[in-house]
């Protein structure tokens, strides 16, 4: 059937007075295609608005009523479709389909008086029905162009199915594993933090908004969320201006500057200000400092969340202070719609600044041609070739396997031998169809996973049995789907261990759940959970030939595995293609190059644990008798796994650290350069990473701070010089002046395969 085209009046109207709002719009029309620029074009819808649908653009609501059912006749969802009808929302969330989205753009522009299109968004977070691997597993790959890719299928599939906004990347920069959203993001670092932000954004925003493969982002939670004090979700956010400068805000600002359309408010308070009221944060730094043109959408509600802060005595207060701290948009509080209106009569709200805040919101609907077609994304047709198309399957595996870091590969276990084997497989996580999509991807479906032994038994040469051993144990997760699960039956464990016995190989898939990790699920216990810990002890008693594939949306503790297990593989919760992504690398169809984007600690009690420490001023003392230096006297300092590593099933040599010269100033620059041979038996690809430390400083500087990288592939025997450029830019930071600059002094350079595996040369800056 042929689509009914109706235009929003936008399309016609350039300007017109409008006098009251419930005054119907006849005349005069002036044909808008006249107006050209974005700005004008703006501006002809703003001059038709009335205070009240101004307001109304800044309003999202939650669509969960039946859509196409019968509309709402009482309680809030009646509220909300009668004020769709009004024209006082300006945009949804977690509507989805094209039958239900193109069912609630039809209210919006042809029910609605001036006919405004709707924003649809949803969080895609890692892809929509295609579940690629969760951020923190993709950011292991280091590939930015895969991970580019893999938001451009995310796009192209949410677009089909009628969305035009991502709540994606998340680029909060996390150094607590207790945190569980630490799967959302890219891990510890901030500059690989940003080059990830900057190849989402363009993954998911494309080169081309108009276009309907692709979608709006969304940079969050501005900011400080990540820096929850004990890793306790939305918990209390104390840090100072160099941490948010030099830690906190690099990946923001890369967004940013890469484009990115809106941003997210975080529920946290930063400082004692919660940051969906953050003045500083949303108008000094984001739209001031950083020049920021898009908008900005609060988190779910955390308007309405600063009466518990205790930073607004009611919802009318929230709004307030929300609007004029430059929230432009109210996700589910209802406090915008409900009393910008009454603050603006009031003079508590300029009316400037709703004019700003919806501006910013139009400018966008404009961006992504809603006014020239509010149907662009609406094409049922459409929507049931483009949903897990099977150009989407090779992509998702393609990351899931480049995401893939091994831990640990003694006696060369790995890869597999292809045939001859008698394999054993256990741990409930292997036969899980569900856990490999991890959280938030809620718009998949349950069991639609490959397994790990559905991955594994498509190499036919070996005889695989399977043995669950025992479940994962789960804790609240209350979303999506529940698992009620024995966390301490030890029952099938006397059948894994006789298995185990007459094995060849025992892979063990061992870790979380899908829902142990993502928002609103912190632990204070970040190993194994369960008795997991203890059937791979009780199976590495019987046979010590086992390879342990750890499946987690977070760095676990497993310092026991690390001692004793020969082969671990960190197969994250990879998504829809799961199961053959870790097949193909433990049976060496794929050469494992993941490096870890997230330190893995010893302790939980070592949290927060990251690469980029500050030395202090009692660092590593060489007297083991003295205990007056900066240390635990029950545990190491270090990790289990640093930053930055990752093996491959070949060797790699680096030597011959060299610097074109050990001195520059803010015109020249320095290349270093290094050689990387492959000594092993296989080709493979390698992240080489090049480190700086800053000795001597207006602000005391980490210890080593990630510069560059560039991944080299190598056959056996091949060697290549791989050469880094350092310059001005390279060593600025956030300095004791409030700016970012450099400062002459002098410095070492690291390069090698981790934070912790480094040659290293010295050099010196000046700035004239
Ligand atoms: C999360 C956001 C998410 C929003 C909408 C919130 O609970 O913090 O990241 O985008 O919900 O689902």
């Amino acid at each position: 059937m042929k689509m009914k085209f109706i235009k929003p009046i936008s399309f016609f109207v350039a300007t017109l007075v409008v006098i009251s709002c419930s005054q119907k719009i006849v005349q005069p029309r002036v044909a808008f295609a006249q107006k050209t620029t974005l700005e004008s074009r703006v501006d002809s819808v703003m001059k038709l608005m009335t205070l009240e649908e101004k307001i109304g653009q800044l309003n999202q609501y939650n669509g969960f009523w039946e859509i196409t059912g019968p509309s709402p006749k009482e309680g809030q969802a009646a509220k909300k479709y009668d004020d769709l009808k009004k024209g006082l929302v300006g945009s949804m969330l977690n509507v989805k389909g094209v039958k239900d989205v193109k069912a609630l753009q039809k209210i919006a522009v042809e029910e609605t008086r001036l006919g405004i299109p709707l924003l649809f968004g949803f969080d895609v977070i890692h892809g929509y029905k295609t579940i690629s691997p969760i951020p923190l597993a993709e950011a292991a790959s280091w590939d930015l162009v895969a991970i580019k890719k893999s938001a451009e299928i995310a796009a192209e599939e949410a677009a089909a199915v009628g969305l035009n906004w991502t709540f994606a990347p998340m680029v909060d920069v996390a150094r607590d594993a207790r945190w569980g959203r630490v799967m959302e993001g890219s891990g510890e670092d901030p500059y690989l933090g940003s080059l990830i932000a900057v190849a989402r954004v363009q993954g998911f925003q494309g080169t081309d908004l108009k276009a309907r493969n692709t979608i709006l982002a969304c940079a969050k939670h501005f900011a400080g969320y990540a820096f929850a004090e004990s890793g306790r979700d939305y918990n209390t956010v104390d840090v100072g201006e160099s941490t948010l400068q030099n830690i906190i805000f690099p990946p923001f600002k890369a967004a940013a500057d890469a484009g990115v359309r809106t941003f997210m408010n975080s529920f946290n308070e930063l400082n004692g200000i919660p940051a969906t009221g953050n003045s500083y944060l949303q108008r000094q730094i984001l739209k001031g400092d950083w020049g920021f043109d898009g908008f900005v959408v609060s988190d779910w509600g955390s308007i309405n969340e600063m009466i518990a802060h205790g930073y607004a005595k009611d919802s009318k207060q929230a709004a307030e202070i929300a609007i004029n701290a430059g929230s432009d948009m109210d996700m589910e509080s209802s406090a915008y719609v409900e009393y910008l209106a009454t603050l603006v009569k009031e003079g508590k709200v300029k009316e400037a600044t709703i004019d700003d805040a919806a501006r910013r919101i139009l400018r966008v609907k404009f961006e992504l041609g809603l006014f020239d077609n509010p149907y662009l994304y609406c094409d049922e047709n459409y929507e049931r070739e483009t949903v897990g198309k099977a150009a989407f399957q090779e992509g998702v595996l393609d990351i899931a396997k480049k995401s893939i870091v091994l831990l640990k590969n003694e006696k060369e276990l790995l890869p597999l031998k292809k045939s001859g084997q008698k394999i054993v497989v256990i741990g409930a996580l292997a036969n899980d169809k569900t856990s490999p999509l991890g959280s938030w991807r809620i718009a998949a479906d349950d069991n639609s996973a490959v397994s790990l032994l559905e991955g594994l038994k498509k190499y036919e040469g070996n005889q695989i049995t399977y043995v669950k051993g025992a479940d994962v144990a789960v804790g609240r997760t209350e979303f999506v789907w529940e698992t009620k699960i024995n966390t301490t039956d030890k029952s099938g464990f006397a059948e894994a261990i006789t298995a185990a016995k007459g094995a060849d190989v025992v892979i063990m898939s061992l870790g979380e759940h899908g829902l142990q990790s993502g928002e609103g699920r912190s632990r204070t216990e970040i190993g194994l959970p369960g008795v997991q810990q203890e059937l791979l002890e009780a199976v590495y008693m019987v046979n010590k030939n086992v390879v342990l594939v750890l499946n987690n949306g977070r760095p676990l503790t497993i310092p026991w595995a690390a001692d004793n297990i020969p082969a671990i593989i960190e197969g994250w919760q990879l998504g829809t293609q799961s199961g053959n992504a870790i097949a193909q690398v433990l049976y060496g169809d794929y050469n494992p190059s993941g490096k870890l984007p997230m330190t893995f600690p010893r302790n939980v009690g070592q949290l927060p644990l990251y690469y980029n420490y500050k030395n202090t001023g009692r660092p590593v003392m060489n007297e083991p008798e003295s205990v007056f230096w900066s240390h635990y006297i029950d545990e190491k300092n270090t990790p289990v796994y640093p930053f930055g590593y990752g093996l491959s099933y070949t060797k790699f040599e680096y030597s011959n650290l060299k610097l074109s010269s050990n001195t520059f100033n803010a015109e020249s620059e320095i290349e270093v350069s290094v050689n990387v041979k492959n000594i092993g038996k296989y080709s493979g690809k390698e992240v080489v990473q090049l480190y700086i430390r800053d000795l001597i400083a207006s602000v005391t500087r980490p210890v080593k701070e990630l510069k560059g990288f560039e991944m080299i592939e190598l056959q056996p025997n091949e060697e290549k010089e791989v050469v880094f450029k350092i310059n001005k830019k390279t060593i600025e930071f956030f300095t004791a002046n409030g700016k970012w600059e450099s400062e002459d002094g002098d410095f070492k350079v690291f390069v090698g395969s981790s934070s912790a595996d480094t040659l290293e040369k010295d050099f010196t800056y000046l700035n004239n």
